[in-house]
């Protein structure tokens, strides 16, 4: 059904087609979190200013989310701004919110089309109000969609997100003894999401970034040299195959190293 949807936007006998028909549906990553990285060297290379690679960025994020909802993803998670960034000029981060408003804006229908349901995961009520205001009206007017559930992660860090749930786990009042991982996990953001199965990051940065830092305990991570504003379905579909040839342990040992080991 999924290969269907996908095969449905790849033109035929485009190479995408190819890499689309590779995929084990069975074996999907419940969850995908991106690191969208490499913007400003994008436009440094074309002798640009680095918001242009800013704005280019967004067609990498259109392409991302449709192919995200039509493989049949439960979640995907772009890091679109964290909370360091805000230590860079104030002129690059106020086109970086322009161009987000704007990316809601022109992406709204393309959401509700897709049946994708859009959530924010970050410090939202630090952002302006005018963005706050078309965050919520995204949130909304998304809440009731069933498909694919897409996290923008903005005005995030990770460790911020640890402090926040332990101070919502002291404020609810559940007695220490009763706190266990499960429980803890409850009070993050993603409260009620599976974790990443596959973490991407691109521009080949070996870095995590303060993302994701509980979630991504048994992430498989995959880096690209590819910078963000030129990744596109092809680059997905290559992680996904890529993350379905690894040998997931969690710690433990496969059926057939046991085997071996037995021997
Ligand atoms: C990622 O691109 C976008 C954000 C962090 C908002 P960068 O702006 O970090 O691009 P590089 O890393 O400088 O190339
Ligand atoms: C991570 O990229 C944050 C986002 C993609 C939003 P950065 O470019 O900010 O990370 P560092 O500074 O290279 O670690
Ligand atoms: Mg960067």
């Amino acid at each position: 059904m999924s290969l269907e949807r996908l095969l449905a936007v790849i033109p035929a006998g485009h190479s995408d087609e190819a890499l689309a028909r590779e995929v084990n549906f069975d074996r999907l990553p419940a969850h995908i979190a991106v690191i969208m990285d490499g913007n400003g060297r994008w436009a440094a290379q074309r002798h640009l200013p680095r918001v242009e690679g800013h704005r280019a960025g967004s067609d990498a994020v259109r392409e991302t989310v449709e192919t995200g909802a039509r493989l049949g993803l439960d979640v995907l998670t772009l890091y679109a701004f964290s909370i360091e960034n805000w230590k860079r000029p104030v002129t690059e981060v106020s086109t970086l919110m322009v161009l987000l408003k704007r990316y809601l804006r022109s992406e709204l229908e393309t959401l509700l089309k897709n049946d994708i349901r859009f959530r924010v995961i970050g410090r939202m009520d630090e952002l302006a109000p005018d963005i706050q205001q078309e965050l919520h009206l995204a949130i909304d007017r998304t809440a009731g969609n069933t498909g694919m559930l897409f996290n923008i992660a903005l005005n995030y860090g990770g460790r911020a997100e640890i402090v926040d749930a332990a101070r919502r786990a002291i404020a609810s009042g559940i007695k220490p003894e009763a706190l266990d991982e499960e429980q803890f996990a409850q009070f993050l953001y993603t409260a009620g999401q599976p974790d990443p199965d596959l973490l991407i990051r691109t521009s080949g940065e070996m870095r995590v970034s303060n993302y994701l830092l509980w979630q991504i305990a048994y992430a498989e991570i995959y880096v690209t040299d590819t910078l963000w504003p030129d990744f596109r379905r092809r680059h997905m579909l290559e992680a996904l195959l890529a993350y379905q040839k690894r040998e997931r342990r969690y710690g433990g040992i496969t059926p057939a190293r046991a085997a071996i080991g037995a021997q």
